[in-house]
């Protein structure tokens, strides 16, 4: 977690690096603060906070200096105070970190550091075991350090001696790197580097970087010249920005039907579904025997729709497997098993991990990522990229809508792969999934309808969701984001479950948001509505169009859902979904964008 950012050049370090952390703040926001080198001294000003508190402080003691590193934390090893905020320095090396260093408990013993630290954190260890191999050479001291440390770690490094030279290494945390127009910069995420330029390269692991103001260098840990490979971020930069709205949650979810349009149509061809851009043969799609999804929070609940979908067409097993509980229930995944990991940032480590056992095991794997060339993309054999473009705000909205738009493409060409559809069928699925941009935006136009609705719920202590089938599926999801934006508690329940001990919980002050798009499954929804009904709860109904509801019964409130084939409801409901815990964390008065102890790249176990 943690966003990090390095500079060197010709520019005001201070002012690239504050406008930088703010970019990276989604990555943590719980301290924040910058070195600067400047004529063989480096200055450190760092606090608890946000980075406007930091700007603030820098505001009034004003460094100057061309070179420098930046952190915005998500705490982990120490609580959230000044001292544990980063930079951390120790004799003459000044380092940021992002990751978790494992043994730093046994490195503190080793090189006899207690005492001599100043905060409780596992990175200012790091800082220690590098000045103690610091002798002039900061490769061989950077080697020798990395080959001490056990856990994950990206590293941006200055020594007071080494002029305008920013050094990087990382292991499993991301670092990208990039020239600018007059120096050279590095950061946890390609967000901060849009604004400078557009070309990129992802540090490889264990590997050394170093940045000057006019060159970039990269090593591999024997010492040899390594060859970098260039990207190009390929969103359109103008999509950074809040683009008017008071927050990016608000934006990202009105960008909707131009980003699922985006990732639906360059893989449409002839009215056909189609992955061979992506370079996927069918086999990959035909030949699989079951498929085991990985992939956590809101990528995982793309997941279980995803599920529904391919049993219900395919007829094939999916498990669905929470990637932070995968490697403790002995996987089962082989040669047969097609592995498909679904991640927004490509960066969540327990997605990441459970990808590399699955593929040692042998399985063949796609993975569904939004950021382009991300560890996650790299680590897998097939790389689906959703075009969503970046997603800012903490909670997740258009990368689920565009996670489902590429699971409703696979399902198409399952089918098609595996002889279950003719083209007839496939091309009238694809018709239903291109209708679903126009669908999302007549639910967005209805925008002060669901603020009305967000209002039955506002006051709850807690809400409970009901539905079955695909549509419990989506209100996991929605239920996660009212939790995560608006600190009301919040639990789905499979309608049918209730009775077995949650019913209990039903009072009348407990709001129900009951969902109803499954045809089959209508007659016992409404049954199990009647039931916390009966408990006196408030049931705010979201269902089709056009449908009838029993004449005298009371609804508090109905939201009419614009009409699609049943699997793809899904689509509509969840934007709906979205727009009910946006306005209920707005009308709180939230931070709606960054809630509180959370951060958008989950890059710790
Ligand atoms: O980047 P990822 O998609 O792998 O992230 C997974 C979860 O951390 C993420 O979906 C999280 O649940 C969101 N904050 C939910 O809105």
């Amino acid at each position: 977690m943690c966003g990090i950012i390095g500079y060197t050049g010709k520019g005001d370090a201070k002012e690239i690096m504050l406008d930088a952390l703010e970019l990276l703040e989604y990555r943590g926001y719980d301290s924040a603060g910058i070195a600067l080198l400047k004529d063989g001294r480096t200055q450190m000003i760092k606090r608890a906070g946000r980075v406007k508190d930091l700007r603030n402080l820098c505001a009034r003691i004003n460094p100057e200096g061309q070179c420098g590193i930046g952190h915005t934390r998500w705490a982990t090893h120490g609580g959230v105070c000044d001292e544990n905020a980063h930079p951390h320095r120790f004799g003459s090396v000044t380092l940021i970190h992002n990751g978790i260093i494992e043994n730093y408990r046994e490195l503190i013993d080793k090189y006899e550091l207690e005492g001599s630290l100043i905060s409780e954190t596992d990175s200012e260890v790091v800082a220690a075991v590098l000045q103690h191999f610091y002798q002039g050479d900061p490769y061989s001291a950077i080697r020798r350090t990395v080959l001490k440390l056990k856990g994950t770690f990206a590293l941006a490094i200055m020594f007071d001696d080494q002029p305008d030279q920013i050094f990087a290494v990382r292991n499993v945390s991301p670092i990208v790197v990039a020239a600018t127009a007059d120096g050279a910069i590095l950061s946890s995420d390609v967000a901060a580097i849009v604004p400078f330029t557009t070309d990129y390269f992802v540090m490889p692991e264990l590997h050394v970087v170093c940045l000057k103001p006019d060159k970039i260098e990269m090593y591999d840990l024997s010492g040899d010249h390594a060859k970098i490979d260039w990207l190009k971020v390929d969103w359109d930069v103008s999509r950074s920005g809040k683009g008017g709205y008071p927050f990016y949650m608000e934006k990202e979810i009105m960008e909707q039907p131009q980003v699922i349009g985006e990732t639906i149509l360059p893989r449409v061809k002839e009215g056909m579904p189609d992955f061979s851009e992506e370079g996927i043969p069918d086999p990959v799609f035909a030949d699989c025997k079951r498929i085991c999804v990985i992939a956590c929070g809101t990528a995982m609940h793309a997941g279980l729709v995803g599920k529904s979908l391919i049993q219900w067409v395919i007829g094939i097993h999916v498990d669905v497997v929470m990637a932070s509980e995968f490697m403790y229930n002995d996987p089962v995944v082989d040669k047969d098993t097609l592995v498909i990991a679904i991640s927004q940032s490509g960066e969540t480590i327990d997605t990441l991990e459970a990808l590399k056992f699955a593929r040692k095991c042998g399985s063949p794997s796609i993975s569904i990522v939004n950021v382009k060339g991300a560890s996650i993309a790299r680590a897998s054999e097939y790389v689906i990229y959703t075009n969503a473009g970046p997603e800012i705000a903490v909670a997740s909205t258009k990368a689920y809508t565009t996670q489902l738009a590429v699971l409703y493409l696979i399902t198409a060409r399952m089918a098609l792969a595996r002889g279950i559809w003719d083209e007839q069928k496939a091309k009238a699925f694809m018709e239903e999934l291109l209708r679903v941009p126009g669908v999302i935006e007549r639910v967005l136009e209805t925008k002060e309808e669901i603020h009305r609705l967000a209002g039955c719920i506002i006051n709850a202590r807690d809400v409970f969701m009901i539905g079955r089938g695909l549509d419990y599926s989506i209100l996991l999801e929605g239920s996660l984001k009212l939790k995560e934006v608006s600190y009301i508690h919040s639990e789905a329940y499979a309608s049918g479950e209730l009775k077995h001990g949650t019913i209990a919980l039903i009072t009348e002050d407990t709001p129900v948001i009951a969902m109803v798009t499954q045809e089959k499954l209508k007659s016992k929804e409404l049954s199990n509505i009647r039931e916390v009904q009966s408990r006196g709860a408030r049931v705010v109904l979201l269902m089709k169009e056009g449908e009838t509801l029993n004449e005298g019964e009371q609804w508090s409130c109905v939201y009419r859902l614009p009409v699609m084939e049943d699997p793809f409801m899904v689509m509509p409901a969840s934007v709906v979904l979205q727009l009910i815990a946006y306005y209920v964390s707005l009308d709180k008065g939230l931070d709606v964008d960054k809630p509180r102890n959370l951060a958008k790249v989950v890059t710790v176990e």
